[in-house]
């Protein structure tokens, strides 16, 4: 493949040698993986190979992690048991039925016995070493997403893993120390899903300092969100008068997201940590 880019890229500098670059980025599939890649939520029942996993997460360990400390475990599940028990805590929903789920976990324990069996005192179960092992699992988590995804895989990532952390800590055996922070449904696409909207680019990014956004320009910044047709159809289904109702009164709710926070806070006590 890289050959036969890199043969028409040369081509191509015969002819029009200042695009050339242009073209040659454009034309690879690392470019035309970004720009079209979407979440895939059904999937053909075939596992992948767990050797092809094990391939894939030896390449996403090369992903940054804080001190090169790796806080970070993840858990393959293919048994048909205890993917049941795992579907459940993840409600059932529709990407849950992935044939591997792949619990991610923030996991400062393993360091933290190295530590202890090298006369050395940890200090890990507090805020700063929850979060540096929930940004080195979040980061490996994304990069296994983007090389999966690249060798023609289908991923979602499920946020339900904080809502029954307990439950799915219970099922994979976790010890203290470790938190499961989210799950990768993971499997060969059945389907290949429409792209969905995103802001534009100025939303989110800022020359020099954090910009303050007037009323009006927030608007303008959600506009695209509000008129995306699928969203339109949301706001419909669900009988609000904005897409905005539709996160706040069904999908993200008060009235289950403050006792889920809940749970969850008492879940990482219970692993030991100090918050
Ligand atoms: C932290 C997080 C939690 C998510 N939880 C779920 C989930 O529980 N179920 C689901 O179907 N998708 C989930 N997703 C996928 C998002 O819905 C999806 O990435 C988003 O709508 C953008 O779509 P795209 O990835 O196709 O661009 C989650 C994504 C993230 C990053």
């Amino acid at each position: 493949m890289k050959f036969v880019l890199d043969f028409l890229a040369g081509f191509y500098y015969l002819c029009c040698p200042e695009r050339t670059y242009q073209i040659y980025i454009m034309t690879t599939p690392t470019s035309s993986y970004f720009s079209s890649r979407a979440t895939v939520r059904n999937f053909k029942p075939e596992a992948p190979s767990r050797e092809l996993l094990r391939e894939i997460a030896q390449q996403a360990m090369r992903a940054p992690t804080t001190g090169n400390m790796q806080l970070y475990s993840a858990v393959v599940t293919t048994d048909p048991e205890r993917l049941t028990i795992l579907r459940g805590a993840h409600f059932n929903q529709p990407a849950s039925m992935a044939p591997v789920l792949i619990t991610i976990c923030a996991d400062v324990r393993r360091f933290e016995r190295w530590c202890e069996l090298s006369n050395a005192a940890p200090a890990f179960r507090n805020l700063q070493g929850l979060m540096a092992a929930i940004l080195d699992a979040s980061l490996f988590a994304q990069q296994f997403t983007v090389i999966a995804e690249m060798q023609g895989l289908g991923t979602c990532w499920l946020g339900t893993t904080t809502y029954n952390a307990p439950e799915i800590a219970e099922a994979l055996n976790l010890p203290k120390g470790v938190v499961p922070i989210g799950t990768l449904a993971i499997g060969y696409p059945q389907e290949r899903p429409a792209q969905c909207e995103r802001l534009p680019l100025d939303a989110l990014w800022h020359e020099e300092e954090y910009p303050e956004h007037s009323d009006e320009e927030i608007l303008t910044l959600f506009k695209a969100k509000d008129e995306f047709a699928p969203n339109r159809k949301f706001v419909e289904e669900n009988g609000k008068q904005t897409l905005a109702q539709v996160f706040t009164d069904v999908r993200y709710p008060r009235s289950t997201s403050d006792p889920f926070s809940a749970k969850f806070a008492d879940f990482l006590r219970a692993q030991g940590f100090e918050l």
